[in-house]
């Protein structure tokens, strides 16, 4: 067991460093927020995400866990040190690396005896070799220490789950000893037979993008199928079933919705287009995958259009901002482009999240923010339900309708049965089944 820093209190990092410690790794998770630190000090989890807090007061009880904005003395204590700060795009979709080069600055300053630098959050191919370069340059030749690639591959609203059952596990070194390093702080998943892909920095940094783009690429693809379905009268969801039984294709991540969202897909298909480039070739797949997701989240304003042509001093109700359920994450959220396009409409918006009402008020302050689905729905021309919470896929509908000036009900995620919407008396839309209206 390893005595661990992890850089970056984020989702991966904060979600990281936990796991570690309950594999039984001494670990202390440092960032320079100080706020942040204060509330993880006092056992508050300044991130929604289910099941976190038991394990992080599991681990802090047992000493294993700590919190702590001195990075040079976090840094000197340990052997391992986990770069897991935030890498988001920059103005060209390139990803911003500035967090990652000040962590290895500051690791080299600290540089005493051998250490191993591990990248965690997700860089471009090459980065690890351009961290290592830095460090040998600030610490000089007979510095003792390694750079490793360990992406991950959590989701978030499952982050911990995912963590501690991960599918595999990626090392990418080019040192036997850091890789061994790297087993012992994993020995837990080791021991219990998780596949480990022990491979060079390069390829594990590929892994990363190859993995999110090919699963942006699937919904994308179930999406375009889903937008052609509504127009030949096929139904979406028995056609991914189909798919889905060939072994080859699998089921999963073949629900059409209204465009993928989130921290991660955006930015690493935007962030593989430009690496593409700079090696002087280029995807035509995922430059295709990032434009088609656009437009399907263009694409829920004209659906509703289709359902009510006038949205002119309409009210619109809206059921969800975060970009998917179980978060609080709105970083890329489908329903930012859905309501900037309901206010350029002249529509006004009246909206609820379970969760994620405090983080979409940072971009938009002045929206009118409800305290349930209900209050949102009072008074609306027209709900659209946005992401699949799942206290919206038990809603009174029978109430909706009462509430809703017309009952228009627009369904992004296919949540509901569009035949029992329509007996129902709602003019029903949604994505991929719009025939059985
Ligand atoms: C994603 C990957 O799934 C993780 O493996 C990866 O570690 C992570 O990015 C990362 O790079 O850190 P995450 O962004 O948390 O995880 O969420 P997903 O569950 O993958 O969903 C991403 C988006 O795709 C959401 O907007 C979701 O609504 C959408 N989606 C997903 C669909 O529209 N259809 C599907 O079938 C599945």
């Amino acid at each position: 067991m390893k005595r661990i820093c992890v850089v970056g209190t984020g989702y991966v990092g904060l979600v990281s460093g936990t796991g570690l410690a309950d594999f039984g790794n001494h670990v202390v998770c440092v960032d320079i927020d100080k706020d942040k630190i204060e509330r993880l000090k006092i056992g508050e989890i300044p991130i929604y995400e289910p099941g976190l807090k038991e394990v992080i007061d599991r681990n802090v009880q047992a000493e294993r866990l700590r919190f702590s904005t001195n990075i040079d003395k976090a840094i000197q204590e340990s052997e391992v040190i986990i770069s897991a700060v935030g890498t988001p795009p920059g103005e060209g979709g390139e990803a911003d690396l500035q967090s990652v080069w000040a962590v290895a600055t500051v690791f080299a300053k600290n540089l005493k005896d051998y250490k191993v630098f591990v990248n965690k959050s997700t860089v471009p191919v090459g980065t690890g070799r351009k961290v290592y370069e830095l460090i040998r340059e600030l610490a000089g030749h007979n510095a003792s220490f390694d750079v490793v690639s360990n992406p991950e591959f959590l989701r978030e609203g499952s982050a911990v789950r995912d963590f501690l059952h991960p599918d595999r596990v990626v090392i990418g070194s080019t040192n036997p000893k850091a890789t061994e390093i790297m087993k012992d702080v994993y020995k837990v998943l080791y021991l219990r037979k998780t596949p480990y892909i022990e491979t060079n920095i390069e390829t594990a940094e590929l892994i990363k993008y190859a993995s999110n783009a090919f699963l942006a690429t699937k919904i994308t693809f179930i999406n375009e199928i889903a937008n052609l379905c509504d127009k030949v009268g096929a139904d979406v969801h028995v056609v991914a079933e189909a798919m889905g039984q060939d072994g080859r294709i699998s089921p999963k991540f073949l629900h059409p919705g209204p465009g993928y969202g989130g921290s991660c897909f955006p930015k690493d298909t935007m962030a593989l287009v430009e690496i593409f480039k700079e090696a002087g070739i280029r995807s035509r797949v995922v430059e295709s995958v990032v434009e088609a997701n656009e437009h399907q989240k263009a694409m829920v304003v004209d659906r509703l259009k289709e359902l009510l042509p006038d949205l002119k001093g309409k009210v619109i109700a809206i059921l969800g901002l975060s970009f998917k359920p179980n978060t609080n994450d709105t970083r890329f959220s489908p329903s930012k482009v859905v309501i900037s396009s309901l206010m350029k409409e002249g529509a006004r918006v009246q909206c609820y999240d379970p969760v994620a009402i405090n983080d979409f008020k940072r971009e938009f302050p002045d929206l009118d923010y409800k305290k349930n689905a209900y209050d949102a729905c009072k008074g609306a021309d027209a709900v659209i339900l946005m992401t699949e919470w799942n206290e919206f896929r038990g809603l009174d509908l029978g109430e909706i309708k009462k509430l809703l000036k017309t009952p228009i009900f627009l369904d992004t995620r296919n949540v509901y049965d569009p035949k029992e919407m329509r007996e129902r008396g709602f003019t029903y839309g949604s994505i991929g089944r719009t025939f059985i209206r």
